[in-house]
């Protein structure tokens, strides 16, 4: 397995390997990987000659007040995870290979105003910069997202369609612990109370899933999902909402497809997990 740290020697191998006609796959992370990463380079080492998994934390897509500082980091752990999945090459830059003042962004405006947006106004633009760079400097035929991410991966479909970058886009299932608390390099911040905790998000989800119906009113739907979360004293909600499943935009009934997500304040570490509905 190869580490680069330049673009340019990042490029150059990947030059060589495309003149020996091979598919390449790309998974990005910013490192601190857990078995949600572990299932997107199984799923890319599946359908890709060549598996590519960027580490990098990318500081554009975290706000002022926000843990880009504390955010985890292990990258002897990621990389040995990494090449025991059948990793070929690990991308990992400084920030000062990927940014100089004053630097071109990519936005895609809409879908990033509701759910997270709200909270996060920057975190959506920084997260389309970086992809697109990645998507620049990697060239890949495939990339890898998690549905825990699922506003991020609505936007980054939508980029890719809107910018025409000629890259599938596969999004892979959400996973949990065997508690049901989605897995995030975040988890790592909670005390062993706030753990305990957190599973109301997921028992929240649960409820919803069994309860979501064609035509129930988020009023009814979300007002049921809330309390199982209002029931726990170290919670916090952002936001519990519905929204079509493509456009990010709050919808009133869930009589087409949406998406049902909400961000949840647990102690001080904000977590976040979802469902999709199809009519
Ligand atoms: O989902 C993430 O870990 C990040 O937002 C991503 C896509 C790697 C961009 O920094």
């Amino acid at each position: 397995m190869q580490v680069t740290k330049t673009v340019e020697e990042t490029r150059k191998q990947i030059k060589a390997w495309k003149k020996e006609g091979k598919t390449i796959g790309l998974v990005p992370t910013m490192g601190f990987l857990h078995e949600g990463h572990a299932s997107l380079i199984k799923k890319c080492r599946e359908q890709n000659d060549i598996v590519v998994v960027s580490d990098f934390v990318n500081p554009t897509q975290f706000g002022p007040t926000e843990d880009l500082e504390a955010y985890p980091r292990d990258f002897e752990r990621d990389s040995k995870l990494c090449e025991s999945l059948g990793t070929d090459l690990i991308f990992c830059p400084e920030p000062s290979e990927m940014y100089h003042d004053p630097h071109a962004f990519v936005s895609i405006d809409t879908l990033s105003e509701t759910l997270c947006g709200k909270t996060r106004p920057i975190h959506f633009k920084g997260v389309c910069t970086v992809v697109t760079k990645l998507f620049h400097i990697v060239a890949p035929d495939r990339a890898y997202f998690g549905q825990k991410d699922a506003q991020q991966l609505a936007i980054i479909r939508k980029m890719v369609q809107d910018l025409n970058f000629d890259i599938e886009i596969v999004g892979c299932p959400i996973v949990r612990e065997e508690d049901g608390l989605a897995k995030s390099s975040r988890n790592t911040y909670l005390s062993d109370e706030e753990r305990k905790a957190a599973l109301c998000l997921s028992r929240s989800v649960k409820l919803g899933q069994e309860i979501i119906h064609a035509g129930i009113s988020a009023e009814e739907l979300l007002g049921k999902m809330r309390a199982v979360i209002e029931a726990e004293p170290l919670a916090k909600i952002d936001y519990v909402s519905m929204v079509d499943a493509l456009t990010m935009q709050p919808v009133e009934k869930a009589d087409h497809n949406v998406l049902v997500a909400m961000a949840v304040y647990i102690g001080k570490t904000r977590l976040i997990d979802n469902f999709s509905y199809e009519v």
